[in-house]
């Protein structure tokens, strides 16, 4: 994969897709959009309208085959410490080849970039971040402006996603 962190393993795989990673660009938006809310729809990430990614833009990071946005995945800062992994996916045809890793270390390395002491995510599926380096923590050790999403969320009175994190 060309850009700046390219997955582990499967790399003759990624090539033949002509996989890039870069910065989002105000031009992906109709697809990042189509790509969060597939899984917003099926209640496996919080939805994003298009005012919300104009203006968080600067967060997101794609991976592009053949100029379409196959993945994404946002850096949003809560603190002088720390920010958030989230809206990480990958488009399901291209699941299971390294690209929610590649994500997650770019946006890791964008963090250690700002001076960041860690990152968090809140996800369904703590094994994928376990495989990362993140181990499992208490909602409560985060920032509290961490749960500022959760209040216009569905699941708020009843939210089962576990709190994952990971010091550098
Ligand atoms: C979760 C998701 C981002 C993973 O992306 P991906 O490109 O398929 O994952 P990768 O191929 O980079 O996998 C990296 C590692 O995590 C593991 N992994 C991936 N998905 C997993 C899952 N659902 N459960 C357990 N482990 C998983 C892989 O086996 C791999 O391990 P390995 O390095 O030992 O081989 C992707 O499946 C997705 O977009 N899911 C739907 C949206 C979603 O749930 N997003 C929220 C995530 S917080």
């Amino acid at each position: 994969m060309r850009g700046s962190a390219a997955p582990r393993g499967a790399a003759g795989e990624q090539a033949a897709l002509g996989l890039r990673i870069r910065k989002a660009a105000m031009g992906d938006i109709p697809n990042v959009l189509r790509l969060v809310n597939s899984y917003a729809a099926q209640g496996i990430m919080l939805p994003r309208t298009e005012f919300e990614l104009i203006e968080n833009l600067r967060d997101f990071t794609v991976i592009l085959s053949d100029q379409k946005v196959v993945a994404c995945g946002a850096l949003h800062f809560y603190s002088a410490a720390m920010a958030e992994i989230r809206s990480l996916a990958v488009d399901p045809e291209f699941q299971g080849r390294g690209l929610g890793r590649a994500l997650v270390e770019a946006l890791e390395a964008e963090a250690r970039a700002f001076g960041l002491a860690g990152v968090f995510a809140f996800t369904y599926i703590p094994l994928f971040f376990q495989k990362l380096g993140y181990r499992q923590v208490d909602r409560g050790e985060l920032p509290l402006k961490a749960w500022k999403d959760c209040l216009r969320c569905p699941k708020f009175q009843c939210c089962d996603e576990i709190a994952v994190i990971k010091h550098f």
